[in-house]
């Protein structure tokens, strides 16, 4: 299977729901289980710097000039690159100074034939490193913590730009969304091949899905995962956006109308709804879908 990693050291993530599904993990508020957040959010930025790395070698100045974005944007992609290669600095030597022993990166691969793939992925991976590190903050504490937010805003930044680049709206919401490591390793193992290290998070069933199409009068977001096809059935769509969680039966999947921004839909074996600390229902997904236009 392509996405048979498991990712080691995120399992204590945060003190949510994650330490009581594994029986291994570190004491909360210890300093084994802050080195697993750290490890955890260390794990995110590798993926993110090479992202930026094989992005920049593969396309240049014109190739951004030729989609019909102004010669800076590429500059922009510089330093966010630049940006999430100190944040991996950071960390390693945070990691080290603790005693503990920093992750090195995994072998990815990104969908990035064209300029269009790579800034759709780039989008992806800012608005879910938002929600990552608003997930793990209830992990650190003290000055971790700020120095995590202050890592946590400036993913936010790169969202908000990529996000309006993209034609969509830099500030849908007033709250971001917090994930769990799960939701979050489903979506990084998308670009995850293999890792030297077990990230020791399984990551949920992988979800494919699609908004109505645009001009339709349809609220259906089309769902599907492996084992259960694009059947409607008796589960449910929740819609994870701002701080709204949105329930729809299946069979309906609609798409909630003041989600006008980045939206995460996972698929649920009932309707209760999913928070940080309860994600035991969760079929499929996190996928994330944008709802807005983009040129591109
Ligand atoms: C980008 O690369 C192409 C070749 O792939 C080259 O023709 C072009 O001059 C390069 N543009 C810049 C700005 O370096
Ligand atoms: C980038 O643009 C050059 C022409 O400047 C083109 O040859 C090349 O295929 C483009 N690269 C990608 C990955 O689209
Ligand atoms: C970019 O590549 C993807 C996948 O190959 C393709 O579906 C899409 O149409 C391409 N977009 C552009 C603008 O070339
Ligand atoms: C990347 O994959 C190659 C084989 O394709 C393997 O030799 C190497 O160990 C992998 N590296 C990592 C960091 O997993
Ligand atoms: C959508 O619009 C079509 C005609 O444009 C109409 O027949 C159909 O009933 C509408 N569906 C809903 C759910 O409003
Ligand atoms: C399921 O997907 C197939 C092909 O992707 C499509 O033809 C079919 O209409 C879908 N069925 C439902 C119930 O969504
Ligand atoms: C969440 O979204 C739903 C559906 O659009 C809306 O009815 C509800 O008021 C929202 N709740 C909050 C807390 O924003
Ligand atoms: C999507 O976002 C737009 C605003 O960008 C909003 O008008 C619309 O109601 C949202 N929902 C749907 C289902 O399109």
């Amino acid at each position: 299977m392509r996405f048979s990693i498991v990712l080691v050291a995120v399992a204590a993530l945060a003190a949510v729901s994650f330490t009581t599904a594994a029986p291994a993990a570190p004491k909360p508020g210890s300093n084994a289980q802050t080195l697993t957040v750290l490890n955890y959010a260390l794990t995110l930025e590798h993926l993110e710097a090479e992202f930026y790395k094989q992005g920049l070698a593969k396309f240049n100045e014109t190739n951004f000039t030729d989609a019909g974005f102004d010669a800076k944007v590429r500059d922009r992609f510089v330093h966010i690159g630049e940006h999430e290669s100190e944040h991996v600095a950071t960390l390693t030597s945070v990691i080290e100074s603790m005693k503990g022993k920093p992750v090195p990166i995994c072998n990815y691969s990104f969908p990035m034939d064209n300029l269009t793939q790579f800034l759709a992925v780039a989008q992806a991976l800012e608005n879910t490193g938002v929600s990552a590190y608003l997930g793990a903050a209830s992990g650190l504490s003290g000055d971790l913590l700020t120095a995590a937010a202050a890592i946590t805003t400036v993913e936010a930044r790169h969202a908000a730009y990529l996000n309006e680049l993209w034609g969509q709206s830099g500030l849908p919401y007033a709250f971001d969304t917090a994930l769990g490591p799960r939701e979050i390793v489903t979506i990084a193992s998308n670009f995850i091949t293999s890792c030297p290290y077990k990230i020791g998070v399984n990551p949920f069933t992988q979800l494919t899905a699609s908004l109505p199409a645009t001009g339709s009068n349809s609220t259906k977001v089309m769902t599907s995962f492996e084992g259960n096809g694009n059947m409607t059935d008796s589960t449910f769509c929740q819609f994870l956006f701002g701080n709204n969680v949105t329930v729809s039966p299946r069979s309906e999947c609609a798409l909630p109308a003041n989600a006008n921004g980045y939206i995460f839909v996972l698929v649920t074996k009932d309707k209760t709804p999913i928070s940080l600390a309860q994600d035991s229902n969760v079929l499929a997904g996190p996928a994330l879908l944008f709802n807005g236009t983009h040129s591109g």
